[in-house]
């Protein structure tokens, strides 16, 4: 059974898209890595070839540093892209998000166009997603149900207070979120994690979600797709001045990319959990060097969404292309560092220019 609810969250997903693909929704500000320089190794002394991308994420071991972000379901057009990002998440052997299952709890005709995914990449890590305002909204038969909808590996969190209050139908009750999320990570035996969409996260949002029982932080910092922008271009389109100008007010609001690794990263340092809590460094890495200095930053790990959309809707061959061409930049920071593994690439040495270093100065950030 529909209602209109469910006609918007089915329309609005595939709104979304064409507007990401058809419009420039990036950020002007950018992500701040152009003020980390990795120092150049003119005696690298390895082998390029010999060069291991291997990384651990929640555990698991995966091929190389890099998480195929969250970004669909809910429609056909969700469906393709999700089956073709399924299938070369299990060809590579790299996780991949799935897009908000909203869509998928409310109507069930539409659950197989997350279940796809799963069915296309039986063996992947694939991570079920659901957005912090619906967390009052559910219960636990809900949860269980997300989670069997992909038989998935890990659970998402979205925090998307910047596009909800742009979004003209958004839904702007964040009160009450942290303690749901503290009763999700209670109730779940798989890892839940934190994931901004756009504006990056602090060091005091990190520390009370990590308090909460959260494995893994996911940045989604300022530097790539402004959601603000998004939801501005829908505002324009249904001629509504107010959102169409908080959108371009809020366009650039956050914390860049670069900066809110190191404000996970400090928040983790000084929690004092003993459960691992994994980094993921995400929001505008559009090349393997800006994954590069994302892990000698911090993070174990970089996604990224809107790099993915183009090539996915364009089929498999499309996709490989371009992550084929992103792990070799990779690789290239790691030979240029003299590093023969991800861990070694971690300890490189590297600068620090300002702006950034005087965030971390003013944050008192740990490096
Ligand atoms: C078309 C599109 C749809 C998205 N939908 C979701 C979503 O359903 N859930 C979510 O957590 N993030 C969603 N995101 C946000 C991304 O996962 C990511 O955090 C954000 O786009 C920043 O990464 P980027 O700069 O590499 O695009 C979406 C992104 C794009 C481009």
């Amino acid at each position: 059974m529909t209602n209109g609810l469910d006609d918007i969250l089915k329309s609005r997903k595939d709104e979304h898209i064409y507007i990401v693909l058809e419009n420039n929704v990036e950020t002007k500000r950018s992500t701040w890595l152009e003020n980390i320089i990795l120092i150049h190794k003119s005696l690298p002394e390895i082998d390029l070839s010999a060069i291991d991308l291997r990384a651990t994420l929640f555990g698991r071991e995966f091929s190389a540093p890099v998480l195929i972000e969250a970004m669909t379901g809910g429609t056909e057009l969700g469906a393709r892209i999700n089956k073709n990002l399924a299938s070369v998440a299990q060809e590579y052997n790299i996780p991949m998000g799935l897009g908000s299952q909203r869509a998928g709890l409310r109507n069930k005709d539409t659950t197989w166009t997350y279940r796809i995914a799963r069915e296309t990449a039986p063996d992947a890590f694939l991570i079920g997603n659901i957005g912090a305002p619906q967390l009052r909204e559910l219960r636990p038969r809900d949860i269980d149900e997300l989670v069997s909808m992909i038989e998935a590996d890990a659970l998402a969190i979205h925090l998307n207070a910047l596009q909800e209050v742009v979004q003209w139908e958004g839904d702007t009750n964040y009160s009450g979120v942290l303690s749901k999320i503290r009763e999700i990570t209670d109730y779940l035996d798989i890892p839940v994690l934190i994931k901004e969409t756009g504006a990056g996260i602090s060091k005091e949002t990190a520390r009370s979600v990590i308090e909460a029982g959260v494995r893994g932080i996911d940045v989604a910092g300022v530097g790539g797709t402004s959601w603000s922008a998004v939801e501005y271009y829908r505002a324009i389109r249904r001629n509504h001045e107010g959102k169409s100008n908080l959108g371009k007010l809020y366009w650039d609001w956050g914390i860049p990319t670069a900066a809110s690794i190191l404000e996970v990263k400090t928040a983790v340092h000084q929690s004092g959990v003993r459960e691992r809590v994994y980094i993921i460094g995400s929001g505008g890495i559009r090349t393997g060097l800006d994954a590069a200095k994302s892990i000698v930053l911090g993070a174990d790990f970089i996604g990224m969404a809107k790099p993915f959309l183009k090539p996915a809707i364009e089929g498999v061959k499309a996709i490989k292309k371009f992550l084929d061409l992103f792990l070799d930049e990779l690789k290239t920071a790691l030979f240029l560092t003299g590093s023969k593994n991800i861990s070694e690439l971690r300890s490189s040495e590297f600068v620090i220019l300002s702006p950034l270093k005087d965030w971390i100065e003013q944050r008192k950030l740990i490096i």
